[in-house]
């Protein structure tokens, strides 16, 4: 497999392998990453993830685990013994999930950097009260991504627009994944509090995950080209 040295992280967000696979092949794997998420994990299970690391393909495999602790450290074990680049869970988990699921993989001295989900992109301020929370998102946000890093975990999804906050209350190597990227002139989707990916890493993003501004695109190839030479690498 290639250590690519580069931000990017396409979301293979396909109902099949065969898709998948297909757009893998017009990717490289000097310009990108892979992600395989929920939809494309649970139809066609390890063995997608197996065949795009034969591709040359690091893998965030992104299942956002959110269960009892013991649950959750053995699902972060299994996602470890795949080989994936990277893995994660949910944040309001809590200390307890985060710790067993982080000791886990220190135990193994497993390379597998595992990561929190703060608050989902696609929540605004206003879902976010709905469902009862007096907390700000972004105080939410600081709250866990400070919880991350003490229990051990790399790093958090978080938006773009919140990633130099977060460096700032916990430290410069905890890693920012964040999605919600939009380039300049694409659809936001259901995509709430977006960002360009030169702005992203401006404000100390350090991977990028894209999905449908480069799946979507009548030549995704060329769309995922022509993001990565216009970052400031
Ligand atoms: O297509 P789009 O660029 O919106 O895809 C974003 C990807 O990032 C999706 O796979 C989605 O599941 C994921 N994601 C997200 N927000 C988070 C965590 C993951 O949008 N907080």
């Amino acid at each position: 497999m290639m250590s690519a040295n580069t931000p990017i992280i396409v979301a293979l967000d396909f109902a099949n392998s065969n898709v998948a696979l297909r757009l893998a092949e017009q990717l490289s794997p000097t310009q990108c990453r892979l992600k395989v998420g929920k939809e494309l994990f649970t139809s066609a299970g390890p063995a997608i993830v197996e065949k795009l690391q034969a591709k040359g393909f690091e893998i965030f495999l992104d299942l956002k685990f959110h269960d009892i602790p013991n649950t959750v450290a053995k699902a972060v074990k299994a996602a470890a013994n795949l080989g994936v680049w990277m893995t994660n869970v949910h944040a309001s988990g809590g200390e307890e999930m985060l710790q067993a699921a982080a000791n886990t993989l220190s135990s193994e001295s497993s390379s597998t950097k595992l990561i929190a989900v703060t608050v989902l992109t696609s929540m605004s301020q206003t879902q976010w009260q709905q469902l009862g929370h007096q907390d700000t998102i972004k105080d939410s946000v600081k709250k866990w991504a400070i919880s991350a890093q003490s229990a051990g975990l790399d790093g958090v999804v978080c938006s773009a627009q919140e990633a130099s906050m977060i460096k700032s209350v916990t430290s410069t190597d905890f890693l920012t994944v964040t999605p919600g990227i939009r380039p300049l002139n694409s659809s936001s989707d259901d995509q709430s509090r977006i960002m360009t990916p030169n702005k992203a890493l401006e404000n100390s993003s350090d991977f990028l995950v894209i999905g449908r501004p480069i799946t979507q695109a009548e030549n995704p190839a060329k769309t995922l080209a022509s993001i990565y030479q216009q970052l400031p690498l």
